[in-house]
Protein backbone atom coordinates (compact mmCIF):
# COMPACT_ATOMS: atom_id res chain seq x y z
CA UNK A 1 0.00 0.00 0.00
CA UNK A 2 1.18 3.62 -0.76
CA UNK A 3 0.99 6.65 2.07
CA UNK A 4 -1.96 5.13 4.20
CA UNK A 5 -4.54 7.24 5.60
CA UNK A 6 -5.66 6.73 8.81
CA UNK A 7 -8.70 8.02 10.47
CA UNK A 8 -9.68 8.36 14.01
CA UNK A 9 -13.51 9.10 14.50
CA UNK A 10 -13.64 10.46 18.38
CA UNK A 11 -10.71 12.66 20.03
CA UNK A 12 -11.54 11.76 22.93
CA UNK A 13 -9.42 9.06 25.54
CA UNK A 14 -9.54 5.98 22.94
CA UNK A 15 -9.06 7.90 19.99
CA UNK A 16 -6.66 10.68 20.83
CA UNK A 17 -4.39 8.29 22.02
CA UNK A 18 -4.73 5.88 18.87
CA UNK A 19 -3.79 8.49 17.17
CA UNK A 20 -1.00 9.71 19.01
CA UNK A 21 -0.05 5.81 18.84
CA UNK A 22 -0.73 5.52 15.24
CA UNK A 23 1.40 8.71 14.20
CA UNK A 24 4.38 7.93 16.86
CA UNK A 25 4.50 4.59 14.44
CA UNK A 26 4.60 6.50 11.18
CA UNK A 27 2.08 4.06 10.00
CA UNK A 28 0.82 6.98 8.01
CA UNK A 29 -1.37 10.21 7.44
CA UNK A 30 -3.65 10.49 10.93
CA UNK A 31 -6.72 12.24 11.16
CA UNK A 32 -8.36 12.68 13.96
CA UNK A 33 -12.12 13.52 13.94
CA UNK A 34 -14.57 14.65 16.17
CA UNK A 35 -17.98 16.86 16.54
CA UNK A 36 -16.56 19.23 19.36
CA UNK A 37 -14.69 22.43 17.68
CA UNK A 38 -10.96 23.03 18.64
CA UNK A 39 -10.74 19.54 20.71
CA UNK A 40 -9.71 17.32 17.70
CA UNK A 41 -7.51 20.04 16.42
CA UNK A 42 -5.72 21.14 19.75
CA UNK A 43 -4.93 17.60 20.09
CA UNK A 44 -3.38 17.27 16.54
CA UNK A 45 -1.68 19.96 16.84
CA UNK A 46 0.00 18.87 20.04
CA UNK A 47 0.58 15.64 18.94
CA UNK A 48 2.40 17.55 15.49
CA UNK A 49 4.71 18.74 17.60
CA UNK A 50 5.64 15.75 19.60
CA UNK A 51 6.37 14.12 16.27
CA UNK A 52 9.00 17.43 16.04
CA UNK A 53 10.75 15.01 18.97
CA UNK A 54 10.69 11.66 17.94
CA UNK A 55 10.73 12.62 14.26
CA UNK A 56 8.09 9.75 12.95
CA UNK A 57 6.95 10.43 9.34
CA UNK A 58 3.35 11.50 8.49
CA UNK A 59 0.95 14.35 8.71
CA UNK A 60 -1.11 14.99 11.04
CA UNK A 61 -4.47 16.73 11.13
CA UNK A 62 -7.32 17.31 13.25
CA UNK A 63 -10.79 18.50 12.22
CA UNK A 64 -14.25 18.65 12.41
CA UNK A 65 -14.77 18.43 8.80
CA UNK A 66 -15.30 15.24 7.24
CA UNK A 67 -13.84 15.84 4.11
CA UNK A 68 -10.46 16.20 5.31
CA UNK A 69 -10.89 12.16 6.11
CA UNK A 70 -11.73 11.65 2.37
CA UNK A 71 -9.86 8.33 0.77
CA UNK A 72 -8.99 7.06 4.13
CA UNK A 73 -7.52 3.55 3.90
CA UNK A 74 -8.58 2.48 7.79
CA UNK A 75 -11.37 4.45 9.92
CA UNK A 76 -11.13 4.09 13.49
CA UNK A 77 -14.33 4.50 15.35
CA UNK A 78 -14.15 5.61 19.27
CA UNK A 79 -16.92 8.16 18.77
CA UNK A 80 -19.14 6.87 21.63
CA UNK A 81 -20.34 7.38 25.07
CA UNK A 82 -17.95 5.14 27.46
CA UNK A 83 -19.15 3.91 30.86
CA UNK A 84 -19.34 5.28 33.96
CA UNK A 85 -18.79 3.58 37.22
CA UNK A 86 -22.06 1.27 37.82
CA UNK A 87 -23.10 0.77 34.26
CA UNK A 88 -22.63 -1.94 31.66
CA UNK A 89 -21.10 -2.21 28.14
CA UNK A 90 -24.52 -2.64 27.48
CA UNK A 91 -26.34 0.61 29.08
CA UNK A 92 -24.21 2.74 26.17
CA UNK A 93 -26.90 0.88 23.44
CA UNK A 94 -29.22 2.91 22.50
CA UNK A 95 -26.36 6.51 22.31
CA UNK A 96 -23.69 4.93 20.73
CA UNK A 97 -26.39 3.12 17.84
CA UNK A 98 -26.98 6.87 16.67
CA UNK A 99 -23.37 8.19 17.02
CA UNK A 100 -22.38 5.26 14.92
CA UNK A 101 -25.06 4.81 12.19
CA UNK A 102 -24.01 8.29 11.78
CA UNK A 103 -20.72 8.45 11.19
CA UNK A 104 -20.83 5.10 9.32
CA UNK A 105 -22.86 7.22 6.44
CA UNK A 106 -20.11 9.47 6.93
CA UNK A 107 -17.61 6.77 5.96
CA UNK A 108 -19.33 5.61 2.97
CA UNK A 109 -19.71 9.23 1.73
CA UNK A 110 -15.67 9.94 2.22
CA UNK A 111 -13.99 6.91 2.33
CA UNK A 112 -16.00 4.15 0.56
CA UNK A 113 -13.33 1.83 0.35
CA UNK A 114 -11.83 1.57 3.54
CA UNK A 115 -11.97 -0.72 6.63
CA UNK A 116 -13.60 -0.02 9.64
CA UNK A 117 -12.28 -0.60 12.79
CA UNK A 118 -14.78 -0.26 15.50
CA UNK A 119 -14.15 0.64 18.90
CA UNK A 120 -17.64 1.90 20.48
CA UNK A 121 -19.31 -0.18 22.66
CA UNK A 122 -21.39 -2.30 23.34
CA UNK A 123 -18.71 -3.74 20.85
CA UNK A 124 -19.94 -7.02 19.32
CA UNK A 125 -23.13 -5.01 18.75
CA UNK A 126 -21.53 -1.44 17.29
CA UNK A 127 -19.72 -3.52 14.54
CA UNK A 128 -22.96 -4.77 13.17
CA UNK A 129 -24.49 -1.35 12.84
CA UNK A 130 -21.29 -0.37 11.20
CA UNK A 131 -21.60 -3.53 8.95
CA UNK A 132 -24.80 -3.00 8.34
CA UNK A 133 -25.37 0.88 7.81
CA UNK A 134 -22.20 0.86 5.49
CA UNK A 135 -22.83 -2.43 3.54
CA UNK A 136 -19.51 -2.99 2.88
CA UNK A 137 -18.04 -6.45 2.43
CA UNK A 138 -17.90 -8.27 5.79
CA UNK A 139 -14.17 -8.51 5.42
CA UNK A 140 -14.09 -4.86 5.57
CA UNK A 141 -15.55 -4.39 8.47
CA UNK A 142 -14.52 -5.61 12.38
CA UNK A 143 -14.31 -4.88 15.86
CA UNK A 144 -11.39 -4.07 18.53
CA UNK A 145 -11.90 -6.22 21.43
CA UNK A 146 -10.13 -9.61 21.83
CA UNK A 147 -6.64 -7.45 20.77
CA UNK A 148 -7.07 -5.58 24.11
CA UNK A 149 -9.01 -8.79 26.65
CA UNK A 150 -5.88 -11.20 25.52
CA UNK A 151 -3.56 -8.54 26.24
CA UNK A 152 -4.98 -7.60 29.44
CA UNK A 153 -4.91 -11.77 30.22
CA UNK A 154 -1.53 -11.94 28.90
CA UNK A 155 -0.01 -8.82 32.04
CA UNK A 156 -1.87 -10.73 34.54
CA UNK A 157 -0.15 -13.69 33.46
CA UNK A 158 2.90 -12.36 33.05
CA UNK A 159 2.86 -10.64 36.28
CA UNK A 160 2.85 -13.88 37.77
CA UNK A 161 4.86 -15.79 36.25
CA UNK A 162 7.60 -12.86 36.25
CA UNK A 163 7.97 -13.02 32.48
CA UNK A 164 8.03 -10.73 29.38
CA UNK A 165 4.74 -10.17 28.23
CA UNK A 166 5.54 -10.03 24.75
CA UNK A 167 6.45 -14.21 25.07
CA UNK A 168 2.45 -14.84 25.40
CA UNK A 169 0.28 -15.25 22.93
CA UNK A 170 -3.36 -15.54 24.18
CA UNK A 171 -6.28 -16.26 22.60
CA UNK A 172 -9.87 -14.99 23.58
CA UNK A 173 -13.71 -15.67 22.01
CA UNK A 174 -16.84 -14.21 22.31
CA UNK A 175 -18.42 -11.11 22.89
CA UNK A 176 -16.53 -8.21 24.59
CA UNK A 177 -18.22 -8.49 27.42
CA UNK A 178 -18.95 -10.16 30.95
CA UNK A 179 -19.56 -13.42 29.05
CA UNK A 180 -16.54 -13.47 26.92
CA UNK A 181 -14.32 -16.66 26.71
CA UNK A 182 -10.38 -16.59 27.43
CA UNK A 183 -8.90 -19.78 26.22
CA UNK A 184 -6.17 -20.86 28.57
CA UNK A 185 -5.66 -24.41 26.70
CA UNK A 186 -4.45 -22.15 23.54
CA UNK A 187 -2.56 -19.69 25.39
CA UNK A 188 1.57 -20.14 25.36
CA UNK A 189 4.63 -18.71 26.83
CA UNK A 190 7.16 -18.76 24.25
CA UNK A 191 5.41 -21.88 22.67
CA UNK A 192 4.56 -23.74 26.01
CA UNK A 193 1.17 -24.00 26.98
CA UNK A 194 0.04 -21.82 29.79
CA UNK A 195 -1.50 -24.92 32.21
CA UNK A 196 2.46 -26.50 31.95
CA UNK A 197 3.61 -23.34 33.59
CA UNK A 198 0.80 -22.48 36.09
CA UNK A 199 -1.72 -24.18 38.15
CA UNK A 200 -5.46 -24.18 37.00
CA UNK A 201 -6.47 -22.04 40.41
CA UNK A 202 -3.54 -19.33 38.97
CA UNK A 203 -4.87 -19.75 35.95
CA UNK A 204 -8.51 -19.46 36.60
CA UNK A 205 -7.89 -16.04 38.82
CA UNK A 206 -6.62 -14.14 35.95
CA UNK A 207 -9.48 -15.49 33.33
CA UNK A 208 -11.67 -14.09 35.84
CA UNK A 209 -9.81 -10.73 35.95
CA UNK A 210 -9.67 -10.42 32.23
CA UNK A 211 -13.26 -10.42 32.32
CA UNK A 212 -13.83 -7.92 34.39
CA UNK A 213 -10.62 -6.08 33.33
CA UNK A 214 -12.71 -3.27 31.62
CA UNK A 215 -14.71 -2.56 34.84
CA UNK A 216 -11.38 -2.86 37.25
CA UNK A 217 -10.17 0.38 35.16
CA UNK A 218 -13.62 2.01 35.44
CA UNK A 219 -13.65 1.59 39.27
CA UNK A 220 -10.14 3.13 39.61
CA UNK A 221 -10.61 5.97 37.77
CA UNK A 222 -14.27 6.55 36.40
CA UNK A 223 -14.19 6.29 33.30
CA UNK A 224 -12.89 3.68 31.36
CA UNK A 225 -9.63 2.40 30.11
CA UNK A 226 -7.79 3.71 26.51
CA UNK A 227 -3.86 3.34 26.29
CA UNK A 228 -4.45 -0.15 26.10
CA UNK A 229 -7.65 -0.18 23.79
CA UNK A 230 -6.24 2.12 21.57
CA UNK A 231 -3.00 -0.30 20.68
CA UNK A 232 -5.32 -2.94 19.67
CA UNK A 233 -7.07 -0.84 17.39
CA UNK A 234 -3.93 0.41 15.92
CA UNK A 235 -2.27 -2.89 15.86
CA UNK A 236 -5.05 -4.12 13.76
CA UNK A 237 -4.51 -1.02 11.27
CA UNK A 238 -1.07 -1.87 11.32
CA UNK A 239 -1.69 -5.76 10.14
CA UNK A 240 -4.30 -4.40 7.62
CA UNK A 241 -1.85 -2.08 6.34
CA UNK A 242 1.61 -4.22 6.31
CA UNK A 243 -0.46 -7.16 4.72
CA UNK A 244 1.14 -8.91 8.02
CA UNK A 245 -1.00 -11.76 8.29
CA UNK A 246 -1.37 -11.45 11.68
CA UNK A 247 -3.17 -14.06 13.41
CA UNK A 248 -5.30 -12.02 16.96
CA UNK A 249 -8.52 -12.30 18.50
CA UNK A 250 -10.87 -9.67 16.98
CA UNK A 251 -14.83 -9.25 16.12
CA UNK A 252 -15.47 -10.72 13.05
CA UNK A 253 -18.52 -11.73 11.01
CA UNK A 254 -19.19 -15.38 11.38
CA UNK A 255 -21.76 -17.40 10.41
CA UNK A 256 -21.07 -21.49 9.18
CA UNK A 257 -17.46 -20.77 11.67
CA UNK A 258 -17.92 -22.50 15.10
CA UNK A 259 -21.99 -22.62 13.70
CA UNK A 260 -22.59 -19.11 14.91
CA UNK A 261 -25.38 -18.44 12.48
CA UNK A 262 -24.46 -15.12 11.30
CA UNK A 263 -23.25 -12.72 14.08
CA UNK A 264 -20.53 -10.65 14.35
CA UNK A 265 -17.98 -11.67 17.32
CA UNK A 266 -14.47 -12.43 19.26
CA UNK A 267 -12.99 -14.89 17.07
CA UNK A 268 -9.41 -15.50 16.66
CA UNK A 269 -8.53 -14.43 12.78
CA UNK A 270 -5.56 -13.41 10.33
CA UNK A 271 -5.97 -9.83 9.35
CA UNK A 272 -3.89 -9.04 6.06
CA UNK A 273 -4.26 -6.36 3.16
CA UNK A 274 -8.24 -8.05 2.79
CA UNK A 275 -8.91 -6.80 6.27
CA UNK A 276 -10.28 -10.12 7.74
CA UNK A 277 -8.55 -12.84 5.44
CA UNK A 278 -9.40 -15.81 7.64
CA UNK A 279 -11.42 -17.00 10.69
CA UNK A 280 -9.29 -19.84 12.60
CA UNK A 281 -11.66 -22.56 13.54
CA UNK A 282 -10.23 -24.26 16.82
CA UNK A 283 -11.24 -27.71 18.12
CA UNK A 284 -13.11 -26.16 21.21
CA UNK A 285 -13.98 -28.66 24.10
CA UNK A 286 -17.91 -29.08 25.50
CA UNK A 287 -17.54 -26.32 28.12
CA UNK A 288 -15.87 -23.44 26.01
CA UNK A 289 -17.76 -24.61 23.07
CA UNK A 290 -20.96 -23.71 25.66
CA UNK A 291 -19.23 -20.57 27.31
CA UNK A 292 -19.39 -19.36 23.21
CA UNK A 293 -22.60 -20.11 22.93
CA UNK A 294 -23.68 -18.27 25.93
CA UNK A 295 -21.73 -15.47 25.06
CA UNK A 296 -23.06 -15.50 21.16
CA UNK A 297 -26.90 -15.58 22.71
CA UNK A 298 -26.19 -12.49 24.38
CA UNK A 299 -25.06 -10.85 21.79
CA UNK A 300 -27.63 -11.82 19.26
CA UNK A 301 -30.11 -10.67 22.21
CA UNK A 302 -28.61 -6.73 21.98
CA UNK A 303 -28.35 -7.33 18.08
CA UNK A 304 -32.06 -7.82 17.91
CA UNK A 305 -33.00 -4.38 20.20
CA UNK A 306 -30.63 -2.70 18.37
CA UNK A 307 -32.60 -3.19 14.96
CA UNK A 308 -35.39 -0.93 16.25
CA UNK A 309 -32.94 1.81 16.89
CA UNK A 310 -31.38 2.00 13.20
P1 LIG B 1 -14.54 9.76 25.24
O1 LIG B 1 -15.81 10.33 25.79
O2 LIG B 1 -13.27 10.15 25.88
O3 LIG B 1 -14.43 10.11 23.68
C1 LIG B 1 -15.48 9.98 22.79
C2 LIG B 1 -15.35 11.11 21.78
O4 LIG B 1 -16.27 10.88 20.72
C3 LIG B 1 -15.68 12.50 22.36
O5 LIG B 1 -14.59 13.39 22.16
C4 LIG B 1 -16.92 12.93 21.60
O6 LIG B 1 -16.99 14.33 21.36
C5 LIG B 1 -16.74 12.16 20.29
N1 LIG B 1 -17.97 12.02 19.53
C6 LIG B 1 -19.24 11.79 19.97
N2 LIG B 1 -20.08 11.74 18.92
C7 LIG B 1 -19.36 11.93 17.80
C8 LIG B 1 -19.65 11.97 16.42
N3 LIG B 1 -20.90 11.82 15.98
N4 LIG B 1 -18.65 12.18 15.55
C9 LIG B 1 -17.37 12.34 15.98
N5 LIG B 1 -17.02 12.30 17.28
C10 LIG B 1 -18.00 12.11 18.18
O7 LIG B 1 -14.72 8.18 25.25
P2 LIG B 1 -13.56 7.08 25.17
O8 LIG B 1 -13.09 6.77 26.53
O9 LIG B 1 -12.59 7.52 24.14
O10 LIG B 1 -14.37 5.80 24.64
C11 LIG B 1 -14.89 5.79 23.33
C12 LIG B 1 -15.73 4.54 23.12
O11 LIG B 1 -14.89 3.39 23.09
C13 LIG B 1 -16.78 4.26 24.19
O12 LIG B 1 -17.96 3.80 23.60
C14 LIG B 1 -16.15 3.17 25.04
O13 LIG B 1 -17.10 2.38 25.72
C15 LIG B 1 -15.43 2.38 23.97
N6 LIG B 1 -14.34 1.54 24.45
C16 LIG B 1 -14.24 0.30 23.88
C17 LIG B 1 -13.21 -0.53 24.22
C18 LIG B 1 -13.08 -1.86 23.55
O14 LIG B 1 -12.31 -2.69 24.02
N7 LIG B 1 -13.76 -2.12 22.45
C19 LIG B 1 -12.22 -0.15 25.23
C20 LIG B 1 -12.38 1.20 25.72
C21 LIG B 1 -13.42 2.01 25.33
C1 LIG C 1 -12.89 -1.96 28.36
O1 LIG C 1 -12.93 -3.19 28.30
C2 LIG C 1 -14.72 -0.35 28.56
O2 LIG C 1 -14.71 -1.95 26.86
C3 LIG C 1 -13.92 -1.16 27.64
O3 LIG C 1 -12.01 -1.35 28.99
Amino acid sequence: MSKAKITVVGAGNVGASAAHIAASKGLGDVVLLDIVEGLPEGKALDMAQGKGVYAAAGNLTGTTNWDMAADSDIVIVTSGLPRKPGMSRDDLLAKNAGIVKSVTEQIVRTSPNSFIVVVCNPLDVMTHVAAKISGFDKNRVMGMAGALDSARFACFVAEDLGVNIGDIQGVLMGGHGDSMVPLPRFTSVAGIPLPALMAQDRIDVHVERARKGGIEIVNLMGTSAYYAPAAGAVKMAEAILNDSKSIMSCCAYCDAEYNIGGAFIGVPVMLGENGVEKIIELNLNDSEKSQLDTSVSHVKELVSAVETMI
